[in-house]
């Protein structure tokens, strides 16, 4: 099974993502988190990236199409979860192309509503562990920012560079002027659902479940 979740900034992408990947055994292959390891490990990507990240601007294609390509090519049995990809009409028309290279198909793409005025908060109050890509929120109870992650014990919670509000306006605009178009593009081929995203965690996830075993 290979799916798309689509969605603004704070939406609950990575949250459901790593849900679902455990559940079905997909790979989830998210391009932010690429573009912060290679900005990590200082590679050259890294390098060129990191200013259109941290003002909250896109990348380019070609480069975000040449990270997902790489991936795509080598296995993973279940599918793959798409987590922030593809997020302009150029990247879906060539993640299209490089499925169906690889003889294989988009099962569905699940859009995740969230209004703006939760999303600001959300993504102000993330925290992530820089381990293991484990979501947290400030207002989780109970949270500190001291605690260990419940999922790996990594005691390394972090703030990313672009949660801040300045950051977040230039996103979303991002998405409403390069992304939103794609939510025509799938439902025009069928596949494109919808979740409300203002709901609990666990409540979303069971709606994303029921639309993918329906
Ligand atoms: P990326 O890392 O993909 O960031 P994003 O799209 O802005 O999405 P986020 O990771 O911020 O949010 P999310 O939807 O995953 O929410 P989360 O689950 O964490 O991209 C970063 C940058 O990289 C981009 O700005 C761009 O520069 C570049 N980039 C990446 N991909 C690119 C591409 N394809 N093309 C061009 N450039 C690209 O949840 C957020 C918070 O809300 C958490 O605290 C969580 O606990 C909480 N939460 C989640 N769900 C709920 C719920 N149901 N109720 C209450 N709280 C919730």
């Amino acid at each position: 099974m290979n799916i798309i979740l689509l969605g603004p900034p704070g939406a609950g992408k990575g949250t459901q993502s790593r849900r679902l990947m455990d559940r079905y055994n997909l790979r989830q292959l998210s391009t932010g988190d690429m573009l912060r390891d290679a900005r990590s490990f200082g590679t050259e990507v890294g390098e060129l990236v990191s200013a259109s990240m941290d003002a909250g601007e896109f990348v380019t294609d070609d480069i975000v199409i040449s990270l997902i390509e790489h991936e795509i090519s080598g296995s993973s049995k279940g599918g793959f979860i798409f987590d922030g990809f593809p997020r302009t009409l150029g990247q879906a028309s060539a993640l299209d192309n490089l499925l169906k290279r690889t003889k294989n198909c988009l099962d569905a793409v699940i859009e995740i509503q969230v209004n703006d005025g939760d999303l600001v908060q959300r993504i102000t109050g993330r925290y992530s562990c820089s381990k293991c890509g484990e979501v947290y929120h400030e207002t989780d109870s109970p949270f500190d920012q001291s605690d260990k992650c419940k999922k790996c014990d990594s005691s390394n919670l972090i703030k990313r560079a672009d949660d801040n509000a300045s950051s977040l306006s230039i996103r979303l605009m991002e998405y409403y002027k390069k992304t939103s178009p794609l939510i025509g593009y799938y439902y025009a081929k069928g596949i494109l659902s919808s979740v409300n995203g203002l709901l609990d965690i666990d409540i979303v996830e069971k709606n994303i479940i029921k639309i993918l075993e329906n």
